[in-house]
Formats: structure tokens, sequence, C-alpha cells
């Protein structure tokens, strides 16, 4: 169960966040718990929650392992402050960053060679699914990008299914439309790393998750947990996800 949380929240309000959360998480133990905070809040999140089981991830990594790259913080310097987790390719990063499938393979690559758990996002516009090219999206935005990993790669990442649309717009998926795509990046893992790796790679759904609608979702077997956006900024919303 993971709370992204974008361009929100200051070192102040990450501790009051924290504060408020972990009493009502302390016995989630049925799940992982990983919130994503803007960077200067890292160091701050990940004392926040030291003694607990909830972690803490960046929302990018770069690829390099330091050098003239401004603007990007690499796998080490997250690793330094005890970040074991973080989102690649989110579709804001796409839009508006100019995040490519290339791009994501090689911040995958290296956030593995630093030992950081890759989020990797992947989903459709609106024009896409209207258009009927969902399955060509997510097949290609699959081979171009993530199936570039080796097989002992690609046993270490979680993907993130978010169609565009439901992100931040208060539309979720319907939990058969979630469960669809799902099956379809399934199928595309298992034609690339084989049987196995397509039943064991854990996939998130992301896309207005809401304490409301989790239950749903998660009721599909296809969906083996949550990316959440806005409802992630709430310690008691969030807490009533993690504990659906
Ligand atoms: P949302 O965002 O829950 O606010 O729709 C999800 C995400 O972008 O990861």
């Amino acid at each position: 169960m993971s709370g992204n949380w974008k361009m929100y929240k200051t070192p102040a309000e990450t501790i009051a966040f924290f504060e408020k959360f972990r009493p009502l998480v302390e016995k989630s133990e049925h799940c992982e718990i990983v919130i994503c905070p803007p960077f200067t809040n890292l160091a701050g999140a990940v004392d926040a929650v030291k003694g607990s089981h909830i972690r803490i991830g960046a929302q990018n990594i770069g690829w390099a392992r330091e050098g003239a790259f401004t603007g990007e913080i690499s796998g080490p310097k997250l690793n330094a402050v005890g970040v074991t987790h973080a989102i690649i390719g989110h579709s804001e990063r796409r839009q508006y960053f100019g995040e490519t499938d290339e791009s994501v393979l090689k911040r995958t690559q290296a956030a593995l060679e630093w030992g950081v758990l890759p989020i990797v996002c992947i989903g459709e516009r609106l024009e896409e699914r209207e258009g009927g090219t969902t399955e060509a999206v997510l097949a290609s935005q699959f081979q171009k990008g993530i199936a570039g990993l080796s097989e002992q790669q690609f046993a270490r990442i979680v993907i993130a299914y978010e169609p565009v649309w439901a992100i931040g717009t208060g539309k979720t998926a319907t939990p058969d439309i979630a469960a669809d795509a799902h099956r379809t990046i399934r199928a595309q893992v298992r034609g690339k790393f084989g049987k196995d790796a397509g039943d064991a790679i854990r996939i998130l759904y992301g896309g207005s998750v809401s304490p409301e609608n989790v239950k749903t979702l998660m009721a599909q077997p296809e969906i083996d947990g949550v990316l959440v956006g806005g409802k992630s900024l709430d310690a008691p919303a969030f807490a009533s996800i993690v504990n659906f």
C-alpha cells in the first residue's frame, strides 16, 4: 500500500502526518506500507518512521551514480538517508518532464543497482482508452521500458498500473477495467520473462483510490496493492485505505 505525496507537504507537515499515521497502522502487518514524500522531506520521514514497518520512497531516482546532472538525485544519495523505494515513470513525469520508456528503464536499472526497490508506473491516456489502444499502449510501454531488464532484475520490481485519466480526477477505473489492464500487463510479463515471473510480479493499481473504493479494487485477485495520491496526504484516510 503506497502513498505518493507528489509536490505536497513541508518537513514539519511530514512529521505531523507520521505522528497521526503511525498509531493507526501499528498493527497493519498484512501489507507493506511505503510513503513517497518530496525529496526535501525524505530524511525527516525516514526519522519519523524509525521502529515502525513503514518504509519511505522517493518519487524519482537519477540513473547515474553522481556527476553533472542538475536537479537529479541518485541512488547512493537516497541510500544514505535510508530511502528504500522509488516511484519511476509516473505519468506526471512522462507528461510534464519528458520521461520516456527508455529513461524509465535506465532509472529502474540504477535503482536496482543501489538496492532501491522500483515502483514502475505505466498507464494509458484518455484518448488512448477511447481510441481502443489501451492494450497496445501498455504493451509498448512495457516492451520499450522494463522488458529491457534481466530476469533477475525484473524479479525485484513492482509495477503500478495508473490509467492517466483516473489520476487526480476522482474517476477511478472500475475494478473490472483495472483487473483487465493488470491481466494485459501480466500477459506481457509472461511473454517476456515466463509464467513464474508473470505469476509473481506485484501490480499495484493507482488512480483516485479512496477509503470508499479500496475494498472493491483489492477484492480483484489481479490487484496486489494500490498507489495512492490525493488520499495519502490525510493520515486517517490513508490509514483506512491500508486497513481496508
Ligand atoms: P490520485 O493519484 O490517487 O490522486 O489519483 C495517484 C497517483 O498519481 O499515483
